[in-house]
């Protein structure tokens, strides 16, 4: 008797989970780009499954790095949809509103290596924009940190690309943007565990450098120093 109730609890715990998806945010595919080579090999080597599949796995990566457990703490976006497509441009992929752009040529391109690995490495760059704050203005500050903490979160996912990436300590300015913020950024979640996340939030009315003060106690700029005096070796230039 004990065992049969178990048995059905357990039954309508599997009904209730699979019936509620923790995350049901939706996701859809579609490849424009058929017939050239990059749709192809999309088609061959990736396809719709595996790019929803990884969306969503990108999804709870990202919102976990972001600090995000309830769905309150969260952008409200139902579908995020991601196409493939034939323009010809010289671009590797865009996000706009909530959806997500591929290029064939990119793919094409990515075809001779670990296709998966590179792919999920742009993919989640581009969900990382889908799920973080954004500026509504034009200040070039705040879009220039948008695409490091981006490019952190391909970091975090361990899809740093073999070239084109630049190496901890590289650059000029903290907000250079991509890899070379990216990398600050991480050296800054070292300095505070969980920064990145605590930034994205401050980051949901606009951008203020105070926000680098406020969560470490030191401006962006002092800290892109005591950054660079680290992997420089040079410790009489760490500010305190
Ligand atoms: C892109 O360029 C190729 C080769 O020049 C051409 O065949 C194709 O139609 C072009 N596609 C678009 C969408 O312009
Ligand atoms: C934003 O990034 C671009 C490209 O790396 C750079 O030229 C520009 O100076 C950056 N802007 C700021 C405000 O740092
Ligand atoms: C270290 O930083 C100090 C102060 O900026 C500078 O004078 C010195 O030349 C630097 N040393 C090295 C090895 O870069």
């Amino acid at each position: 008797m004990a065992q049969s109730q178990f048995f059905l609890i357990s039954l309508l715990i599997i009904f209730l989970v699979a019936s509620h998806p923790i995350n049901a945010v939706e996701y859809s595919v579609t490849n424009f780009a058929h017939t050239t080579p990059g749709g192809m090999i999309f088609n061959e080597k990736l396809g719709a499954e595996y790019t929803k599949q990884t969306m969503a796995v990108a999804t709870e990566f990202i919102w976990n790095i972001f600090k995000q457990h309830t769905e309150k703490e969260r952008k409200n976006v139902p579908t995020v949809r991601f196409f493939v497509e034939d323009k010809n441009d010289s671009y590797i992929a865009y996000k706009i509103n909530d959806e997500i752009h591929f290029e064939d040529n990119y793919i094409e391109s990515i075809s001779g290596g670990d296709i998966k690995r590179r792919f999920n490495g742009v993919l989640y760059h581009e969900m990382a924009h889908i799920w973080q704050w954004e500026q509504g203005c034009d200040c070039e500050t705040a879009a220039n940190l948008t695409r490091g903490i981006a490019d952190f979160v391909r970091l975090k996912a361990d899809y740093v690309p073999e070239t084109g990436w630049a190496k901890p300590g590289d650059g000029e300015h903290w907000n250079e943007g991509y890899s070379v913020t990216a990398r600050f950024l991480d050296y800054c979640n070292g300095v505070r565990e969980g920064f990145v996340g605590e930034l994205n939030k401050k980051m949901k009315n606009g951008y203020s450098d105070d926000f680098f003060v406020e969560l470490l106690g030191m401006t962006p700029d002092q800290l892109w120093t005591n950054y660079k005096a680290e992997y420089e070796g040079n410790s009489s230039n760490i500010i305190n």
